[in-house]
């Protein structure tokens, strides 16, 4: 780990609204207050009926977490209802599209105008206020409409990311009872079209199949592809907004009323659906946004990330615009039309603050620097970094070759489950260390325990918990409560539990070492090896499956599958690359499995557990310290699964 120190930039300081004698004295009393701290910070939205309740939160027995609990309010009325009078005429998005000659900027008029038509599409189909409806989307503006509309008028949106199978989206669609599905034709990456209709309608059969039947399709016109078409429920996006009112009275949402659901994968069973509610949800991510990064009027903002993850729900479409900002959305990659585009789209819209993941840095910085400098990137004032850890060479590379040393890098870590950032440096404020998330936002107690669930004072390596609750955090798993506190609240009794390990030093900076549950992260999407497992043995040939992590030069971690096959078969090539097919359908291309090792056994207790840690190392290559494996029901295992080990050094 790199203990190099980069003092806060002077240039950082200046005009920064945070700087480091603020910081400690609000962490402070952020923890000693609480209920003050929010009631003061709970005013930065815009309330119907102001709350009276600030904190009301227990992490033990049943676990019940309540922020301004009295207050009446509305998402969409935050985020461009109270702009207009002030900056109706100010872009609010702009989208650069997957063609590098095509882009379009949306004021918060012309926003305001295309929520309430699309809020009264969902209204005139009977969508109602806690209805569940289904986003499955291109990055196109059309997608934040839809989030928007949907808080309008207060259903609850699910949003899945456009690169999840027809399975993955039909699994989403069945577990939350969803009946209004808003999709485009195709969507378009690097050139390529993705068939998100088609993919849409075979997941609606299925869903059907459970017993959970869609009534609307709302299609976005993207691409103008091929579609199938169902005459009464399919409906076209572009005809059904005209045929409505531009206005649309924003509902009046108590701050716990839900706001949206969105599937995230844990260490085991199925995707989790993660409910996070109104008021406390924005006021934490409206406020991480502004302090993070730096945000001041005017300033142009991108966050690369896709609205199917939370990244894109909190920070390009949710806390970006209830602080009135111009967000920039991006439908393309990194390297289409070739590896200078995110430096080209920076210059081309001037944008101050760029906002991406470590899997994306380590892929343009193995392209070298030329990309990068031949162009200005003058306007770049911070840098972010979220999803996984990022290793301390690509953080150099971004600071120095990216930012030219003169923008701050805010390595922020959150999750799904935390709504908004927990830990991160603050530009003006907080002394960096690459590789480091460095020290918690305000409100935010992290804590170090062992694996007994001993607290750890001082340096040390431990499992990170929180041991009091943030207004943006999750408030259930949809539908249910017990998986919920089972998951986050039984591990370590009375905290919140992350699944991460974390390092914090001599300073107190937090280092984010990985998952140390049996969840994977693969180019910063998560994934339970549980899923990808149980795609493996839906496929006929296949008997059982163990699914590890490791350590993937790109990716950050890559899929290594061990695959036991139904008796008198033999694995080759050829069933190789039909299993990888398989896994990709049923999840999506996020899940393609990097190692396949056919093996005749797994090692087991003899109680029948598989011992992971044996397959994490030979996974590795790292099988000379496999411990004690004299507890194996069957030592000799390991001995075949060496000799036929897939990733040899
Ligand atoms: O392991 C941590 C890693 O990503 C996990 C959360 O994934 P997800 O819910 O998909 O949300 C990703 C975007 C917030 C965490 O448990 N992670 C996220 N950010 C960082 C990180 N690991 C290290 N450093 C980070 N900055």
């Amino acid at each position: 780990m790199s203990e190099k120190v980069y003092p806060v930039l002077t240039s950082a300081k200046k005009n920064a609204l945070i700087d480091n004698d603020t910081y400690l004295s609000w962490y402070k009393q952020s923890i000693k207050d609480p209920e003050k701290f929010w009631a003061k910070h709970g005013k930065r939205i815009d309330w119907f009926k102001p709350f009276t309740k600030v904190k009301n939160t227990s992490f033990e027995g049943k676990v019940a977490i309540k922020w301004f609990e009295d207050g009446v309010t509305n998402v969409s009325y935050n985020c461009i209802d109270r702009h207009l009078k002030k900056r109706g005429d100010q872009v609010a998005i702009i989208w650069e599209g997957d063609n590098p000659y095509l882009d379009k900027k949306i004021t918060y008029n012309e926003l305001y105008e295309q929520v309430c038509r699309l809020a009264n599409v969902l209204k005139k189909h009977g969508v109602k206020k806690g209805d569940r409806v289904t986003i499955y989307m291109p990055m196109i503006p059309e997608a934040s409409y839809a989030m928007l509309a949907c808080a309008r008028i207060g259903a609850i949106h699910s949003v899945v990311f456009g690169g999840f199978s027809p399975d993955a989206l039909a699994g989403r669609i069945v577990d939350c009872e969803s009946t209004f599905v808003i999709t485009a034709d195709e969507g378009l990456r690097g050139g390529k079209p993705i068939p998100l209709k088609d993919n849409t309608d075979k997941a609606i059969d299925i869903a059907a199949r459970h017993h959970v039947l869609v009534k609307n399709v709302l299609v976005v016109r993207r691409t103008g592809g091929k579609t199938g078409w169902a005459t009464k429920r399919d409906l076209w996006y572009h005809e059904e907004i005209a045929a409505v009112k531009p206005e649309c009275k924003p509902e009046k949402m108590k701050a716990e009323d839900p706001l949206f659901i969105l599937y995230t994968s844990g260490s085991t069973g199925k995707p989790k659906g993660v409910l996070h509610t109104t008021g406390g949800y924005l006021v934490y991510v409206s406020m991480t946004h502004q302090y993070v990064f730096d945000y001041h009027d005017g300033d142009i903002y991108w966050c690369t990330a896709d609205v199917g993850w939370v990244t894109g729900h909190s920070y390009i479409v949710y806390g970006p615009l209830a602080n009135g900002a111009t967000t920039l959305m991006f439908e393309g990659v990194p390297n289409y039309p070739s590896v200078s585009r995110f430096w080209e789209v920076i210059d081309k819209h001037k944008v101050n603050i760029f906002y991406t993941a470590p899997t994306a840095i380590r892929a343009l910085m193995s392209a070298g620097n030329d990309p990068v400098t031949k162009t200005s990137r003058k306007s770049l004032r911070i840098l972010g970094s979220v999803g996984e850890p990022i290793n301390p060479e690509a953080w150099e590379w971004y600071y120095q070759v990216v930012g030219d040393k003169r923008c701050p890098v805010v390595d922020t870590w959150w999750q799904t489950e935390t709504g908004g950032i927990l830990i991160t440096p603050l530009p003006g404020a907080t002394a960096l260390k690459p590789g480091s998330a460095t020290r918690p936002f305000f409100g935010v107690q992290p804590q170090l325990v062992d694996n007994e669930g001993d607290v750890l004072e001082g340096p040390a390596d431990g499992n990170l918990c929180i041991t009091d609750s943030w207004p943006g955090q999750m408030r259930t798993v949809y539908g249910d409560h017990k998986r919920f506190i089972e998951t986050y609240f039984s591990a370590y009794k009375g905290k919140y539990f992350t699944g991460d390990g974390c390092r914090r030093d001599k300073d107190g900076y937090y280092w984010i070492t990985g998952r140390v549950d049996d969840v994977l992260n693969v180019s910063g999407h998560r994934m339970g090896t549980a899923e990808v497992e149980s795609a493996l043995v839906s496929h006929d040939t296949v008997s059982e499956a163990a699914v590890v992590g490791y350590p993937h030069d790109m990716k950050g971690q890559g899929i290594y599958c061990y695959v036991t096959l139904m008796a008198g078969l033999d694995g080759n090539d050829e069933l190789r690359k039909d299993l990888v097919a398989h896994v990709r359908k049923e999840i999506g291309p996020i899940a393609t499995p990097d190692k396949i090792q056919f093996s005749p056994g797994l090692p087991k207790t003899r109680s029948g557990k598989i011992m992971r840690r044996i397959l994490r190392k030979i996974a590795e290559d790292d099988f000379g310290s496999l411990g004690d494996t004299s507890t194996l029901a069957d030592p000799a295992v390991v001995d075949d699964l060496i000799a036929n080990r897939q990733n040899k050094k």
